[in-house]
């Protein structure tokens, strides 16, 4: 059995479950047995959803963004009194005012939450504190910039968070070009979230990397979340094509932050202008005002005009049509990506490569030609690295600005290289964890873009010609990018 689930069928289900879906070292790290993350959605994820995610294996995580005190300690209790596996605590440090967040922090490593998920703005000092009290701290990140950026702040583990996203959109990339860039920039484990729907989607991002599948709306329509009937309902008529990016739900929540979500009188333009005019009372919660255009979406716990409530939803919703418990759903999950992974797996290396090299290259070819994949990704990731030094460590918010475009481009670079390792059956080489990488000038930064150009000129016409042709794509964008810096900054 897995776990100790309170809901019969639950324990049914787990029961059921064959541990197809092997656990990876993400999964040691956070302590759970199988690939699969609840996200930690404000709000929707409480106790009940996260104790039974952890009870089913996975590892469940509380939506505790600006949430007070007591209510962290009473959902935390309540996890621990349904189930003695681990789970984690999601915090936003720049949607939080200080003093809440600093006692948040407190709390947190007060109670021996085990791991703490964090999202929006890298906010250092946060995780340092929770690093040095042994917590766990992982880090959600829209570009492969600020992967780079938390892991060098001490993130334990990443999340990749694809545009298709449900709920607040960091980055603008899809999951499938984010991931492997991410994958390829970064030394610590990586997980995958937007969009992940089905047992092939999560497959999928196991398949070509990705140490974890994070899963939002999927586990938000489940009987257990704690998001109100009327969401879930919209949810289940939900097709992808209706869903929509937009600012307009913003208040308690930094500027200019896209979230995604189903369309409703708000997105209409039917409530007026989100960002003038008076502020509207449209529902309450336990005597707590709830505004038009703030980021609250229904919960059970709420009344009101739930209709004009931000009403979240990632792309994969429209492959969702109906409310199961939640282990029901991770049971459908695991078995779908452990059948997609044995399929390739299994499957002819035309078909499993979906690369076209040419049918007669022999398994030596393909090993050696991996290694030399592998040898310039290490080399590329050790340039990504010095690059985001550099713009770390930058004196002036010029030179980080102008470091930006080159960064993307390396970033461009290494995302092909862990592709092309894929497409010859080859995950990217766990790194260990090196040293800090020194910021350098940037005539230094050109000269190492220089030997790495002959490196790529000698793989490139072995690589297939659409992969090939992105690698130019990415050279092309990191030798104008240099230009650009020598040409505007020429003493950096
Ligand atoms: C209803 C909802 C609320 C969310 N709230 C948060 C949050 O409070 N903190 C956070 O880090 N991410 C939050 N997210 C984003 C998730 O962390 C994750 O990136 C997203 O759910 C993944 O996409 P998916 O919904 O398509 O699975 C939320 C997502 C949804 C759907």
């Amino acid at each position: 059995m897995i776990g100790a689930g309170n809901h019969p069928f639950e324990e049914d289900i787990a029961m059921a479950h064959t541990p197809a879906l092997a656990a990876t070292p993400l999964c040691d790290l956070l302590g759970c047995r199988l690939p699969l993350v609840l996200a930690g959605m404000g709000g929707v994820a409480r106790a009940e959803l996260v104790a039974a995610v952890s009870a089913f294996g996975g590892l469940g995580i509380l939506g505790m963004v600006r949430e007070p005190l007591a209510l962290i300690e009473r959902e935390v209790a309540q996890v621990r009194g349904r189930t003695d596996r681990p789970f984690g605590v999601n915090l936003i440090p720049s949607g939080t005012a200080r003093a809440l967040l600093r006692s948040q922090v407190d709390l947190c490593i007060d109670l021996r939450v085990p791991v703490v998920e964090l999202f929006w703005d890298i906010d250092e000092a946060v995780i340092d504190r929770l690093r040095a009290a042994g917590i766990v701290v992982v880090h959600q990140v829209g570009t492969a910039q600020e992967a780079l950026h938390a892991q060098a702040a001490g993130a334990h583990a990443i999340i990749a968070q694809g545009v298709e996203a449900g709920g607040h959109v960091r980055g603008r990339q899809p999951l499938m070009q984010l991931l492997p860039e991410v994958l390829g920039c970064v030394d610590v484990p990586v997980a995958a979230a937007g969009g992940l729907a089905d047992g092939r989607d999560v497959g999928r991002v196991l398949a070509l990397g990705a140490q974890a599948a994070v899963l939002g709306t999927a586990l938000m329509m489940t009987t257990e979340s704690f998001a109100h009937e009327v969401h879930k309902q919209r949810l289940v008529q939900a097709r992808a094509a209706d869903v929509l990016l937009t600012e307009d739900f913003h208040v308690n929540w930094p500027p200019l932050a896209a979230v995604r979500v189903l369309p409703n009188a708000v997105t209409r333009g039917e409530r007026g202008d989100p960002f003038t005019g008076e502020r509207q009372v449209i529902g309450e919660e336990e005597g707590r005002p709830i505004y038009c255009f703030s980021t609250d979406s229904p919960l059970r716990s709420m009344t009101g005009e739930l209709e004009a409530m931000a009403l979240y939803a990632g792309l994969g919703v429209g492959r969702i049509d109906d409310i199961v418990p939640a282990a029901e759903r991770l049971e459908r999950i695991a078995q779908g990506a452990a059948a997609h992974l044995r399929l390739l797996a299994d499957a002819p290396p035309a078909l499993s490569s979906p690369v076209c090299y040419a049918a007669q290259v022999q398994q030596g070819e393909h090993a050696a030609l991996a290694g030399e994949l592998r040898r310039l990704l290490a080399a590329e990731r050790a340039a990504a690295r010095a690059v985001f030094e550099t713009w770390r460590q930058a004196p002036e918010v010029r030179l980080r600005q102008r470091l930006q475009p080159l960064l993307a481009a390396q970033a461009r670079a290494c995302g092909v290289l862990v592709r092309a390792l894929r497409s010859v059956d080859v995950l990217p080489d766990a790194q260990a964890p090196r040293r800090p990488a020194a910021p350098g000038r940037v005539d230094a930064l050109a000269q190492a873009r220089h030997a790495l150009r002959a490196q790529w000129e000698a793989l490139l016409p072995r690589l297939d010609a659409a992969l090939a042709a992105e690698g130019r794509q990415a050279l092309a964008a990191c030798a104008l990018a240099l230009d650009e810096l020598a040409h505007d900054l020429p003493q950096a």
